[in-house]
């Protein structure tokens, strides 16, 4: 025998990318993808942005080389990804305390995150929100941790229930580690308002937890600086924290793998020291990361114009998507629908749930041809002008039972 015995039983496929592979060889002509969080425009396209190829074309023309790089990234690309997280003018823009690794997409990041905190000695515990992004559990599990989760929304699943929120991570053990979603929650869309913020901040600096953000949607909710408004509620003198960004969505650069750890720590010391740590977990990981990605994000962000010209196409794929969720509430109240759907219209990111029973989710596949995730997480920027009325019209027909 040489595989062990549980590598002979097929495992469950991925829950939300197995049904982007289900919907690839969905002969139905019809059919309707809102499951991946990948945004598209008007012909269902997810299009290169313009500003990216101007970026590849420029790096094209410098000549490329196609040598390792360093374990935690390129000098250039880990100071600009600082200064666009934290924003220019902030003191941690450019600030020693904070230690940047670039990493394969956010996943990579929190993957990293979570070897290093390991490594380090850290708690094993890890909170999480209930609902989360699946990917979450098992990616921290698999690092051997222990997930504890953490209420999110009242059962509507349009508002925090900030009181049990709050109630349960004051259950967390000091040195606990507590992942938060910067913006744009995946899968509710619904995101702490500043008061909360600075009041899980009170509740980190009272149980000394550490907090990790995972911060995959910079500039898709509102805005970039907008969108970082955990920073005043988490970011207080002596605190300690680590960020994930990814690239993946906001520069449309999904299958370039590119986002970074930031590790915020005391001093200048601790961060030089626990990025020697970091190191290590990235060596035996993957060793060090892809380069082309990173080359992009800091050609367009190292360039006035090119920032200024991306911030455009941002602010456009933004628009796009607040856009498609007035366009859905306004097709789900047409039809009478039962339901709380207003609030949708003025959630933030890509993701919307509808609060569906999984049998409602397998007739919208199996009846509709309409994929959704789990208990009803749609992309809300997947919609295109000729899909919002047989969604619509699928769902009632699937409520309708
Ligand atoms: C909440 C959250 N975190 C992290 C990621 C990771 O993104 P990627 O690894 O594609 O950059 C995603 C992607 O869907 C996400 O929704």
């Amino acid at each position: 025998m040489a595989l062990p015995s549980l590598a002979r039983i097929p495992a469950p496929p991925d829950p939300i990318l197995g049904l982007t592979e289900a919907f690839r060889s969905d002969p139905r002509p019809g059919r309707i993808n809102l499951s991946a969080g990948v945004f598209v425009d008007e012909t269902g396209k997810t299009p290169v942005l313009a500003t990216v190829v101007e970026a590849e074309r420029r790096i094209l023309a410098k000549g490329a080389t196609k040598l390792y790089r360093p374990i935690d990234g390129d000098a250039a690309y880990r100071a600009a990804v600082q200064a666009y997280v934290f924003g220019e003018g902030h003191e941690l823009a450019t600030s020693a305390t904070v230690a940047v690794s670039q990493t394969p997409g956010g996943t990579g990041g929190l993957r990293v995150a979570a070897d290093f905190l390991r490594q380090a000695g850290a708690s094993a515990t890890i909170w999480m929100s209930e609902p989360t992004w699946p990917n979450h559990p098992q990616l921290f599990q698999l690092a051997g941790f222990r997930t504890r989760t953490y209420p999110y929304t009242d059962p509507s699943g349009r508002r925090i229930d900030e009181d049990a929120l709050l109630a349960a991570l004051g259950e967390a053990s000091p040195g606990d580690v507590v992942l938060l979603h910067g913006s744009c929650h995946n899968p509710t869309g619904v995101d702490p308002s500043p008061a909360l913020w600075r009041a899980i901040g009170d509740l980190v600096e009272e149980r000394r937890l550490l907090p990790l953000v995972d911060f995959a949607y910079q500039g898709f909710g509102d805005g970039i600086r907008e969108d970082a408004d955990w920073m005043e509620g988490l970011l207080r003198p002596g605190a300690e924290l680590l960020v994930s960004t990814s690239f993946s969505k906001n520069f449309a650069l999904y299958n370039e793998r590119v986002g970074a750890l930031l590790l915020v720590a005391r001093s200048a010391k601790d961060a030089s020291a626990a990025q020697s740590h970091v190191k290590i977990a990235i060596r035996a990981n993957y060793s060090n990361p892809p380069s082309h990605g990173a080359d992009i994000v800091s050609t367009i962000l190292g360039d006035p114009e090119l920032r200024a010209a991306w911030e455009v196409e941002l602010a456009g794929m933004r628009a796009r998507i607040k856009d498609n969720r007035a366009r859905l509430v306004e097709a789900l109240v047409e039809r009478g629908i039962p339901g709380d759907w207003a609030p949708i219209a003025h959630q933030r990111g890509m993701f919307a749930l509808l609060g569906l029973a999984v049998e409602q989710v397998a007739r919208l596949r199996e009846e509709h041809a309409v994929y959704v995730v789990g208990k009803g997480r749609i992309n809300v920027a997947g919609f295109t002008s000729a899909t919002f009325a047989p969604f619509a019209d699928a769902l009632a027909a699937v409520l309708a039972g």
